[in-house]
C-alpha cells in the first residue's frame, strides 16, 4: 500500500485504472462533482404530476436552492402508462403530466435546472410499470428526444438470463447496466447514469456478491445507489435508524469513489415527520463529509426555515462540492461516537463527528487521529456556526445526542503531509483490526482505543497508533506487531476488492485465521481504510 495527500492522487489512480470499458468517457467526468437536486419519491412515491415538478422548480428558483447548487429536477417510478405505444415506445401518462414531459423540461430547463428521469433494467419497475428489458436502444432514444439528461436505472424484476455469461443474478445486471453504459456514452448529448445494481445484493447473507457489483457500477456510470431505500415520507419504521443503516452502508465503499463516481447513500429526507431537526442537520453533514449526491425528497414549498437554512448550509455544499470528491472515512469509532476525516483540495481537512447515542457526547479529538502532525496549530473552523478555535493536540468536541458536528482544520502550507490513518475494519462484520500490546493482533467490536487506530504510511506499512514503532507482519501463517523494520512481510497493499495483501507472502488478511490464501470477494478479507491510501486496481 502507498499513501499520499497529493491533491493529484485520485486522479492518477484512476487513470492507472482506465480498463478498455470506456471509462475514458468520462474523462472530463461528465459530474466532476457529486450531484445535487430534487427526486420526488422518497416524499411522494407514486403521487406525482406536472404540478408537483412545476411548483417544486418555481419554489427552488426563488428560495436559494437553484442558485446554492440543487440544480437537478428528476422524476422517479410511476410517470408512464402502463403499456408501451404499438411502436413500443415508453409513454408517458397525460392525465399526471398534460403537457407531456419534453414540455415540462423545457419548463424548467428555462430556469437553469436539469432534467432526469427513472427506468429499470428488468421487465417491470418496482413500480410494476413498463422495464426496459428488450428496449434499451428504444427507451435511450426516447429520453434524447425528451430532452432528458439523467437516467436513474432501477433493478427490479431482473432475473439471469441463462445463457452463457449470464447464468446468475449477478451477471445479468452486469450484462444489462453495461448495456446501458454503452448505449447512454455512445448517445450525441451521453447522460448522467445512475445504477441501482449494487441495492439488489446489499442485503444478502454475504457481502461477495455485492462487492463484486461495485466493483464494476463505477465503470459503468456516475453514481450508484448502493443500499437499501430511505424510509419514505409515509413509511413504517425509525427515519433516524433507516439514515443510519445507508450511513453505514456508504462508510464501507470510500474505495470506490472518485472525481466522475459517486456512492449514494439516497435521498435527503429533509421534511421527514420521523426525523427530529439535528437528525436531519445530521444526514444532511454526513453526506456532505462524503462528498454524496444531496437529493431532496421534500415538498419544497413547505420546508421550514430551520429545514432550508441547513439545506443551504454554504460551507457544507462546498464541503460536497468539493473537487477532491474523496469520501470521508472513519478515523475513528467508539460504540457511540463516529469521527470521520478527509482531505479537500488546498489541503484542508475535514473533521466530522457523529453521536448516534442517546446523551449528549464529549470526545478530544486528537490530530493524530485525524492523520495530522502535532507541531503544527490548526485553525479549527466549526462549521455549522463559523466558529475558530486554534489546534495544537486535539479538537474538543462536544456532540448533542444524535447530532454530527463538523469542523474544518486550516491546516499550514507546512504541516499537509497527512499520513492516511483511521480503523481498518472489516466491512461485513464491522469488527475492528486491533493491535494489542503485546503483539498480538486481533479483530475485537470499535472501541476508539489507539490500538484500534492505524497510520498507513505509502511505504506500505500500517502502524497503531498505540505503537507507532509496531508493524503488522505476517510470516504467512499468522499476524503479529513487530518492531518496524523495513522489510516486505511488513507491508501491505490494498486493491479495490478491498484485499490487504502481503507483500512478501502474497497472501490476505483475514478476519478469523489472520491471513490467509486471497479469496474473490470473500466476507472475511474485504476492510475499509482510511481515505487518502492509495487504492490498486488488481489486489
Ligand atoms: C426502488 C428504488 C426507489 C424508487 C422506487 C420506485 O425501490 O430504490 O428509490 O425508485 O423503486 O418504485
Amino acid at each position: 500500500m502507498s499513501t499520499s495527500t497529493s491533491l493529484t492522487i485520485p486522479v492518477l489512480i484512476f487513470l492507472a485504472n482506465m480498463t478498455p470499458l470506456g471509462v475514458l468517457a468520462s474523462s472530463p467526468p461528465l459530474l466532476p462533482t457529486p450531484p445535487m437536486g430534487f427526486n420526488n419519491w422518497a416524499r411522494f412515491m407514486c403521487d406525482l404530476n406536472e404540478t408537483l415538478f412545476t411548483q417544486t422548480a418555481d419554489t427552488m428558483s426563488a428560495n436559494g436552492l437553484l442558485a446554492a447548487g440543487y440544480n437537478w429536477i428528476n422524476l422517479d417510478d410511476c410517470w408512464m402508462t402502463k403499456t408501451r405505444t404499438p411502436n413500443g415506445s415508453l409513454q408517458w401518462n397525460s392525465t399526471l403530466f398534460p403537457h407531456g414531459i419534453p414540455w415540462l423540461g423545457e419548463y424548467v430547463k428555462a430556469q437553469g435546472f436539469r432534467f432526469g428521469i427513472y427506468e429499470d433494467a428488468g421487465n417491470l419497475t418496482c413500480g410494476g410499470y413498463p422495464g426496459s428489458l428488450g428496449h434499451e436502444l428504444q427507451d435511450a432514444q426516447t429520453f434524447a428526444s425528451w430532452g432528458i439528461e439523467y437516467l436513474k436505472l432501477d433493478g427490479c424484476n431482473v432475473f439471469p438470463a441463462g445463457t452463457k455469461g449470464r447464468k446468475t443474478l449477478q451477471d445479468e445486471y452486469k450484462h444489462l447496466y453495461g448495456l446501458w453504459h454503452d448505449i447512454l456514452t455512445g448517445l450525441e448529448q451521453p447522460m448522467i447514469f445512475s445504477e441501482s445494481a449494487p441495492a439488489y445484493f446489499a442485503n444478502n447473507p454475504t457481502l461477495s456478491d455485492w462487492y463484486t457489483v461495485m466493483s464494476w457500477v463505477p465503470e459503468y456510470g456516475d453514481l450508484a445507489r448502493h443500499s437499501t431505500d430511505i424510509l419514505v415520507y409515509a413509511g413504517n419504521g425509525s427515519a433516524w435508524a433507516s439514515v443510519m443503516e445507508n450511513y453505514e452502508f456508504n462508510t464501507r465503499l470510500a474505495r470506490y469513489q472518485r472525481p466522475g463516481y459517486y456512492n449514494d447513500p439516497d435521498f435527503l429526507i429533509a421534511d421527514h415527520p420521523g426525523l427530529s431537526l439535528d437528525e436531519k442537520r445530521s444526514q444532511f453533514a454526513l453526506w456532505a463529509s462524503f462528498g454524496a449526491p444531496l437529493i431532496i425528497s421534500a415538498y419544497v414549498p413547505d420546508l421550514t426555515s430551520d429545514e432550508l437554512a441547513y439545506l443551504l448550509h454554504a460551507g457544507l455544499i462546498e464541503i460536497d462540492q468539493d473537487g477532491m470528491v474523496q469520501q470521508a472515512t472513519l478515523a475513528g469509532r467508539d460504540g457511540v461516537v463516529d469521527v470521520l476525516t478527509r482531505s479537500l483540495e488546498g489541503g484542508d481537512r475535514v473533521v466530522t463527528v457523529l453521536n448516534r447515542g442517546d446523551e449528549k457526547e464529549k470526545r478530544r479529538v486528537s490530530v493524530e487521529v485525524l492523520g495530522l502532525e502535532r507541531d503544527c496549530v490548526y485553525e479549527a473552523v466549526g462549521v455549522w456556526d463559523g466558529t475558530e478555535v486554534k489546534v495544537r493536540e486535539f479538537v474538543e468536541v462536544e456532540v448533542a445526542s444524535h447530532a454530527t458536528e463538523v469542523y474544518r482544520l486550516r491546516v499550514p502550507k507546512d504541516c499537509r503531509e497527512v499520513i492516511p490513518t483511521g480503523i481498518v475494519f472489516n466491512t461485513a462484520s464491522g469488527k475492528c483490526l486491533t493491535g494489542n500490546e503485546h503483539g498480538k493482533v486481533t479483530f475485537e467490536a470499535c472501541k476508539g482505543e489507539e490500538t484500534q487506530g492505524w497510520q498507513a504510511h505509502t511505504s506500505g506499512q500500517l502502524r497503531p497508533l498505540a505503537r507507532l514503532d509496531r508493524c503488522l507482519s505476517s510470516d504467512g501463517k499468522s499476524l503479529s506487531l513487530e518492531s518496524c523494520g523495513g522489510e516486505d512481510h511488513q507491508k501491505w497493499s490494498y486493491g479495490m476488492s478491498g484485499n490487504l495483501k502481503n507483500l512478501k507472502t502474497g497472501r490476505c488478511l483475514t478476519e478469523g485465521t489472520g491471513v490467509d490464501k486471497c479469496g474473490v470477494e470473500l466476507d472475511k478479507q474485504v476492510f475499509g481504510l482510511p481515505s487518502g491510501v492509495q487504492v490498486k486496481d488488481k489486489e
